[in-house]
């Protein structure tokens, strides 16, 4: 059985301490974060993804009440269950139309707490396996484009998918997360004027048509939402900004792809968490392969290593190192490769043009389709490819 994932919402501290003393009882139970009051409680539901939150009602700000709604809205597979001080029956009826799923009256037992939890996630997950949950936002892909060295190509990558995901007619909004250093709008001769800095200062106001007033088109069909104009301004955006900006765009798409600054931080690893693809940009070089094996390493032990796609950039006969090497050191095979082409590529960006747009018919933009086709396909894991690779190594043996 899987972990049930719960987040404990409660105004008081020791409360909070008594129900993860409880909760600790159940093996099959993990409390995956608290939160001191109803906003964070719908700030952390929507970073933390539960399964499972126990909500008081009186908590400061957001009570209960509005948390859970605001939790059943925006986070529609994770169940509430509001816990209160009180039983009368106005308060258990505020606390199923705001789409709580059970109602635990305090002092809590053990047994009744950890046993409630538990129903509540059998019955959720039937729920949704069998897809009667009406609110449930269509089934969004969160593609992070990542590598922890300067210059590989991670822009490159994310411009072009979004683009050709676009002309398949595919939803698809760009977010560029290198919130220093974005060049996502530079790449394709876009001029924002509102970006990510400025929409965090409305924060009270957010939702998806807030957000959507500040994306821009492109002409392929892909919205970009922009980095912050000046490096400075990347303070303004928390964790919790970005949690939300990739929730609240699930809505409305079908992809979104998260272009990132070449290292770890906190805000990365928020996206990295909340994608269902991961794609590891590499080139052959000494500096690059040791940076992702550090990497991969890193993403193993965050448990993403299943979402990884290792994508190699600039693959050309001459690069000194052999791909089965890169692959034997790494310990991790390739799944894509996109030609070196400076020649097409660099004037592309220079003119603000994705180059497959400016040249569809190249080696490289085909070589683009093809590392778009493993994200629409959902292919190019380490399961699928090992399972190639020992095929290559029977048919070479028995040939
Ligand atoms: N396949 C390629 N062939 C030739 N040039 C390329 C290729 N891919 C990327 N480049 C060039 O390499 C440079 C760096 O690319 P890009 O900005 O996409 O890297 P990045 O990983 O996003 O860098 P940063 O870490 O600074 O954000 C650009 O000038 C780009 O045109
Ligand atoms: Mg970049």
């Amino acid at each position: 059985m899987d972990l049930i994932r719960v987040l404990v919402a409660d105004g008081d501290k020791d409360t909070r301490a008594e129900l993860l003393r409880m909760l600790a009882f159940a093996q099959e139970l993990v409390v995956v974060g608290e939160a001191q009051d109803g906003m964070d409680a719908v700030q952390k539901s929507i970073v933390l993804q539960p399964d499972v939150i126990l909500l008081d009602i009186n908590m400061s700000g957001l009570d209960g009440f509005r948390a859970a709604e605001k939790i059943t809205l925006e986070v529609p597979a994770a169940a509430v269950i509001i816990v209160s001080g009180q039983g009368e029956q106005e308060y258990l009826r505020r606390a199923m139309l705001a789409g709580a799923r059970e109602f635990l009256v305090k002092p809590l037992q053990s047994e009744e707490l950890i046993n409630t939890v538990k129903t509540v996630y059998q019955v959720e997950s039937k729920r949704l396996a069998q897809g009667e949950q009406k609110n449930i936002p269509k089934k969004s892909e969160v593609i992070t484009v990542f590598g922890t060295k300067g210059g590989v190509g991670k822009t490159t990558l994310a411009v072009n998918l979004a683009v050709l995901l676009a002309k398949n007619r595919q939803k698809v909004v760009l977010f560029d997360l290198d919130l220093q250093f974005g060049d996502v709008a530079v790449f394709l001769n876009l001029f924002p004027r509102r970006t990510m800095s400025e929409l965090a200062q409305e924060r009270d106001a957010w939702d998806i048509e807030l957000l959507e007033s500040y994306l821009l088109p492109h002409v392929s069909g892909a919205k970009i939402l922009p980095a912050p104009s000046r490096p400075e301004y990347a303070e303004l955006i928390t964790v919790e900004h970005v949690g939300e900006a990739i929730n609240l765009l699930k809505l409305n798409y079908d992809y979104i792809i998260i272009d990132t600054p070449p290292f770890f931080n906190e805000i990365n690893l928020t996206a990295l968490d909340l994608s269902t693809q991961i794609l590891l940009v590499l080139a052959m070089d000494l500096a690059t392969i040791k940076n992702i094996k550090l990497s991969l390493e890193l993403l193993e032990s965050l448990q993403h290593s299943a979402k990884t796609k290792l994508i190699l950039n600039r693959a050309s006969d001459d690069m000194g190192i052999t791909v089965a090497d890169a692959e034997d050191t790494l310990d991790f095979l390739i799944a894509g490769y996109i030609p070196s082409e400076g020649k097409i590529v660099v004037p592309a960006l220079n003119e603000g043009i994705p180059f497959v747009l400016s040249h569809p018919a190249s080696r490289v933009s085909k070589a683009m389709q093809e590392v778009t086709d493993l994200v629409l396909k959902n292919r190019g894991y380490q399961e699928d490819l090992q399972i190639r690779h020992k095929q290559n190594i029977l048919n070479r043996l028995f040939k």
